[in-house]
């Protein structure tokens, strides 16, 4: 199998793109190894994910149209495109807006527009996230919920997206299936997400910014429970994953990818000091007006299509996490 990986620089992309390669998969990696965060990180995944020769590299941004399209004429024998480059973060939208809309809606028209033009491709895969549940209060969130109140500008143009590629699916049947995350971490983590942000700081005694009194609730999800649900969903293929609905609707279907647990903010820290061996210096401040107050998946239909089921309690992935953290930064 030939596939796309986009956003193979970053930390999902990385890992997916590892798998692949390692189950004898071709994987044209397409990513701008943008700045958001430390660049010799995406560059540090990029040499291990080298290493392997079924392992091809493109540099480029989603919002050059011409170098998106142009993958069509190089890579022509591509079967599935897994999009997942994008601009993450709730919060980062207030310092540069322009980067979701470049990146998020922008972005997944011209994967859309090169998935036409691939003729073998025969599934469009591409990150969604749990923010489009923004502020629903019915729990756990399961994907029939409306999701018509975004917190974040990030969680509208994750919601956009999922609404373009419906209406690819429905003009032009290109089948699409949209993956909800819930808060991933683990080794190659983000260095702007909570378990990075907190290990560093208590690394450098340094003290934490924790919101809303440590009572934000997240489904926090393990990178290995991820890669296993995308490639459950990839193996499965549209007929399963993005079938027409019961009204014969477009081949296009969401799935929430999460651990279904909501776990206490302040008890994910305490496994953070615990695997650090020290303590940390807390400064509490307000609940951003991005952040939602939790998150919690119902994976039921995630389970019933393509066996998804995730293994891997936070007990078991922050220290694994810390393991990696310490080697990262020789501490
Ligand atoms: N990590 C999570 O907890 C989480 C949760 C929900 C959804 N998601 C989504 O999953 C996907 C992967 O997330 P991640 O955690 O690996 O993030 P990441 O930031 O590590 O990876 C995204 C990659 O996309 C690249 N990129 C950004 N803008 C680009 C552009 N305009 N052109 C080309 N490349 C660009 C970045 O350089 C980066 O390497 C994203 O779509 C994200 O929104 C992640």
């Amino acid at each position: 199998m030939a596939l796309l990986v986009t956003g193979a620089a970053g930390f999902i992309g990385f890992h997916l793109s590892r798998v692949l390669l390692s189950r004898g998969e071709t994987v044209v990696g397409f990513d701008s190894v943008n700045e958001y965060y430390d660049p010799a990180l995406k560059e540090a995944r990029l040499s291990v994910l080298a290493e392997h020769p079924g392992f091809t590299f493109i540099r480029g941004d989603l919002a050059d149209h011409e170098a998106v399209l142009a993958i069509a004429e190089r890579h022509p024998g591509i079967t599935t495109i897994v999009h997942l480059a994008a601009q993450a973060g709730v919060r980062y939208a207030e310092v540069n807006p322009w980067a979701y809309i470049d990146a998020n809606a922008m972005g997944q028209v011209s994967m859309l527009e090169l998935a036409r033009r691939l003729k073998r491709v025969t599934h469009f895969l591409y990150a969604s996230s749990s923010s489009v549940y923004g502020g629903n209060t019915k729990l756990p969130f399961s994907e029939t919920d409306p999701v018509e109140r975004p917190y974040s500008l990030y969680a509208a143009t994750k919601r956009g997206a999922e609404l373009t590629a419906a209406s690819y699916a429905h003009l032009y049947a290109v089948p699409s299936t949209g993956l909800r995350f819930f808060t991933v971490y683990g080794p190659w983590g983000r260095p702007d997400m909570a378990a990075y942000m907190f290990a560093k700081a208590i690394t450098e005694g340094r003290p934490i910014t924790v919101f809303g009194e440590g009572k934000l609730k997240r489904d926090f999800t393990y990178i290995d429970d991820i890669v296993a649900g995308i490639l459950g969903c990839i193996d499965a293929g549209p007929s399963v994953a993005a079938r027409p609905d019961a009204e014969g609707g477009p081949p296009h279907r969401v799935y929430n990818l999460g651990n279904h647990r909501s776990e206490v903010l302040s008890r994910y820290i305490a496994l953070i000091e615990q695997a650090l061996g020290r303590k940390a210096v807390i400064e509490h401040k307000p609940r951003p007006r991005a952040d939602v107050p939790e998150t919690y998946a119902d994976i039921s239909r995630a389970r019933a299509d393509f066996g998804f089921e995730p293994t891997t309690p936070i007990d078991l992935g922050i220290p694994r996490f810390i393991a990696w953290f310490r080697s990262w930064h020789g501490v």
